[in-house]
């Protein structure tokens, strides 16, 4: 059977029941504590929490959630059951049915016969597993469905009670395994042995709450959820290697391809008779990896240096390295990941319009890497070549975690190239230049928000006080103190002269997101008035206010006046909209490819950065303002409304981050389908209202992606302006129209090249000029010619050697030259020295005349026998100096 029917019989089952099918969420929502969704219940958190109520009539649903899970990335390929990437297949009730009603809709989805809809499994290889405590579960399973009581096992907290890992929903749990066989493992059950007997379903019994805690077994439980609620996650590829008949999920039908690919590619065989099991995890790596890559990069997610950016680059990267490593020796990505495109298309047919983009994505960060893979293994082997020539058998940990952090080298990648070489990696070294970077990584990007490193401290806003804003319609509300925060930690009050961040029940405040910046303004009291310099967001829902007590002291309870400074709050709607202008203006120009990467938006100014690989021509780029501009001169008129994530897709509206749905979503449209997005920021009324957008250009932002910046509304108009009196400065200052400026510009520079040319020729034939001179000043020391002279002031390096060159060439017999200038400006003197064969043939070696002449004036050089150079300090010292060699000559 193939994954896809086994899909579809689940959704069928679960709908016949009554349950209403949700599709699968993004990959990527925005929660802090995520960076992919991981199973299948995340996005229903809040109903199970109790915060919002199931937008399901029939308080059931239904979902085949995409998944990654990247912590055990190294596992991949090693043992077969790890994915990257899978399908979980799930179904919820919240409130409704509980442990009756799950166990036996699994129950009979599993072992109805396939003509019932079921998989058709036999009910005499299906073992359970119950919570060491839960009794009435084990009494369902063995009185109710009958499996026999000696495949039931209990198991501890560790195994059997499920949590997000952190505080949230919980609750003991009972999984269905397959028996695949004696050949795959000891007797006894899936307590003795989790290979042979495979985990296909985990029913989750979710009425519990969890509190802070280490894991899976060390924490707290808090509490009752208001409804006992139901969570199950079956393993769509699981179940399919079992109804497929194969020993892994590298063989079923979604990955099983792209491994046949693979061989053709590199000329090596998958689990070939004298294929070693390296490289059979190799092939596993490059079927894992393609997929996951394939499906994040659908996601909206491009390659990068950190987060989920960077857990796709490495995705990629370990590809590549794998395929190298095969025997591969040209590109391979895009063979990948169309075949994995194929594979999953039935599934999930939004492939099909982002294939271009996909392959984009994916095949350019190959490129990249193709491009540091041989400057990294060049430097590689210098570093190996150092090591064994200073006999020491170490590569630093310092040089692997360049070539991990400058050339993109998976450590592991360094690793096996060490061992080739008979090296070993100072790892501990590695380890701790990595950990470092990592912490600084954090703590910056923490403390950019929030100044400190612990949220903790908002946790219980974030679950029982959520911010109302009410910032859409008003600039001005009341609101209370419901929180302050100082250095990190709860406070009751805080006195003027002190930096607060201020929690309210109401505010109109604007938070920053979605690339809009937080409002400024001031919060006011009778008493006291707070100047507000950034407004951030934590987990979505608390707005938390950074304020300065400028007068007076706030306390929590205080009911306070909240005003947004109106000047600040229009420029950051000037230029929201105007992102929008000039999103819509370049998929317009460069094609809907030009996915929306990122984006600021600050009063005057905006940043707007998107997946494109080539640098934008003037031609483009003039376009894309010109659009925008003609949409701001057309005046369309700005609507909002909210509607279901659904309908805003099927009007055509830009989703690219994964909204939570079931949510209500926000629309911002703009003259229709010239721009409709998904949009959570403020906005003018009118495109008019933008006021000119003037682009200033485009610059590249890593791998792939490119950024224009512009400003926006008056501060465009001041750019223009400028720019406009400064031509017409040019303009006079040239004695031209400021349209032939560009023209005469041009001619200028051409001509101060060439004069530049003339007079760099004019210098060298005059320097050049006076080694006839020179030569004749030449005096006979022992058998020996030698010049030692000082020239004129300010002769460079470059110019001594032309000339001692061009004197020791008018010289016969043993000669020796040696020039010294005074570099007024630095205050050093440039020497050199050269000697001709014979005078190098009868001992006279330039590289030690010139450590001599260097002595006697505080100077140092060195070179080759016939032509030495060096730099001194102190000019008094040149005539001893050029005595000294004199002696020297002389024997
Ligand atoms: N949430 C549970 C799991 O991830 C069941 O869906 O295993």
């Amino acid at each position: 059977m193939k994954t896809h029917e086994i899909r579809e019989r689940f959704t069928k089952h679960f709908v016949d029941a009554g349950h209403t099918n949700v599709p699968s969420a993004s990959l990527v929502l925005d929660d802090p504590n995520l960076l992919f969704v991981n199973a299948g219940m995340v996005p229903f958190k809040p109903y199970f929490l109790g915060q919002q109520n199931p937008p399901f009539e029939s308080g059931t649903a239904t979902s085949i959630q995409k998944c990654v899970r990247t912590l055990d990335i190294d596992e991949v390929g090693i043992t077969t059951r790890h994915n990257t990437f899978f399908q979980m297949a799930g179904n919820f009730s919240f409130g409704q049915y509980f442990k009756r009603g799950a166990i036996k809709h699994a129950w009979s989805l599993l072992t109805d016969p396939l003509d019932k809809g079921g998989y058709g499994l036999d009910p005499d290889r299906l073992w359970v597993t119950v919570f060491e405590h839960d009794d009435e579960a084990e009494e369902i399973w063995r009185d109710e469905v009958g499996v026999p009581a000696e495949r039931i096992q209990r198991l501890g907290m560790e195994d059997n009670y499920w949590s997000m890992g952190v505080p949230g929903p919980c609750g003991p749990c009972s999984e269905i395994y397959y028996d695949r066989g004696p050949e795959h493992g000891k007797e006894g059950g899936p307590a003795v042995d989790d290979t042979r007997y495979m985990e296909i379903w985990n029913l989750v019994f979710m009425g519990k709450e969890r509190g802070a805690g280490i894991g899976k077994d060390d924490f707290e439980i808090i509490g009752d959820l208001p409804k006992k609620n139901i969570d199950t996650g079956m393993g769509v590829e699981r179940v399919a290697c079992i109804l497929q008949g194969v020993d892994n999920v590298y063989e079923t039908d979604l990955l099983r391809p792209v491994i046949d690919v693979a061989e053709d590619k590199t000329g090596a065989t998958y689990e070939g008779e004298d294929t070693s099991e390296a490289d059979n995890i190799r092939f596993r790596v490059i079927a894992d990896h393609s997929r996951t890559a394939m499906m994040i990069i659908l996601d909206g997610v491009t390659p990068g240096n950190e987060g989920r950016g960077y857990i796709l680059r490495r995705l990629l990267r370990r590809i590549v390295r794998s395929a190298r490593l095969l025997g591969a020796t040209g590109p391979t990505m895009e063979a990948f990941i169309d075949t994995v495109m194929d594979t999953m298309a039935p599934s999930f047919p939004e492939i099909d319009e982002n294939r271009e983009r996909i392959r984009s994505v994916a095949t350019r960060e190959e490129q990249l890497f193709l491009k540091t893979l041989s400057s990294g293994t060049r430097l590689f082997e210098e570093t190996a070549q150092a090591a064994k020539a200073a006999g020491s058998s170490k590569v630093s940990g310092e040089r692997a975690f360049e070539l991990h952090d400058t050339y993109g080298f998976p450590i592991d990648l360094t690793l096996e190239m060490a061992e080739e070489a008979g090296l070993e990696v100072d790892m501990a070294g590695f380890d701790s230049a990595m950990a470092e970077q990592k912490a600084r990584a954090k703590a910056d990007s923490q403390k950019k928000k929030h100044g400190h490193e612990d949220l903790s401290v908002y946790r219980e806003f974030v679950d029982n006080q959520p911010t109302e804003f009410l910032g859409y319609d008003r600039l001005e509300s009341g609101g209370n103190v419901i929180g302050l925060v100082r250095d990190g930690k709860l406070v009751g009050e805080a006195p003027a002269g002190t930096e607060v961040e201020v929690i309210l029940d109401a505010t109109p405040f604007y938070a920053e997101s979605g690339g809009q910046l937080g409002d400024r303004g001031v919060i006011a009291t009778p008493g006291a008035s707070l100047d507000v310099r950034d407004v951030q967001k934590v987990g979505k829902k608390v707005w938390v206010h950074k304020a300065e007590v400028t007068s007076g002291g706030i306390a929590v309870g205080d009911a306070v006046d909240a005003k947004v400074d109106g000047q600040w709050r229009h420029g950051a709607r000037q230029a929201h909209s105007a992102t929008h202008l000039v999103h819509a203006a370049v998929r317009q120009v460069l094609g809907p490819t030009a996915v929306q990467a990122g984006s600021m938006n600050r009063p005057g100014f905006l940043r707007f950065d998107f997946n494109y690989g080539e640098q934008l021509t003037e031609d483009q780029l003039r376009e894309i303002t010109d659009i925008a501009n003609q949409a701001v001169d057309t005046d369309w008129q700005v609507n909002t409304f909210e509607t279901s994530l659904d309908e805003a897709k099927a009007m055509g509206a830009l989703a690219l981050f994964g909204e939570n749905y079931g949510d209500q979503v926000r629309v911002v449209e703009i003259g229709g389908p010239f721009s409709m997005e998904l949009c959570g920021g403020t906005h003018v009324e009118h495109s008019s209202q933008v006021g000119p957008v003037s682009v200033l250009g485009e610059s590249s932002v890593g791998s792939g992606a490119r950024r224009i910046e512009a400003y926006t509304g008056l501060d465009a108009f001041r750019f223009l302006s400028k720019e406009q009196a400064l031509i017409s400065g040019v303009s006079t200052a040239l004695k031209t129209s400021s349209e032939d400026v560009p023209g005469r510009v041009a001619q200028l520079a051409e001509r101060l090249r060439e004069a530049e040319k003339l007079v760099e020729r004019l210098r060298r034939e005059r320097l050049l000029s006076q080694g006839g001179d020179i030569a004749q000043s030449a005096e006979l020391v022992g058998a020996t010619r030698l010049v030692a002279r000082r020239v004129g002031d300010d002769t460079t390096g470059g110019d001594l050697r032309t000339l001692a060159a061009d004197v020791l060439g008018r010289l016969d017999g043993p000669a020796v030259v040696a020039l010294a200038a005074r570099d007024t400006a630095k205050g050093k003197v440039p020497f050199i020295v050269a000697a001709n064969e014979e005078a190098v043939s009868g001992g006279h070696k330039a590289g030690d005349l010139v450590k001599l002449v260097g002595s006697y004036i505080d100077g140092r050089g060195g070179g080759k026998p016939a032509m030495a150079q060096g730099s001194g300090a102190k000019i008094d010292g040149l005539e001893a100096g050029f005595a000294a060699l004199r002696d020297e000559l002389r024997g």
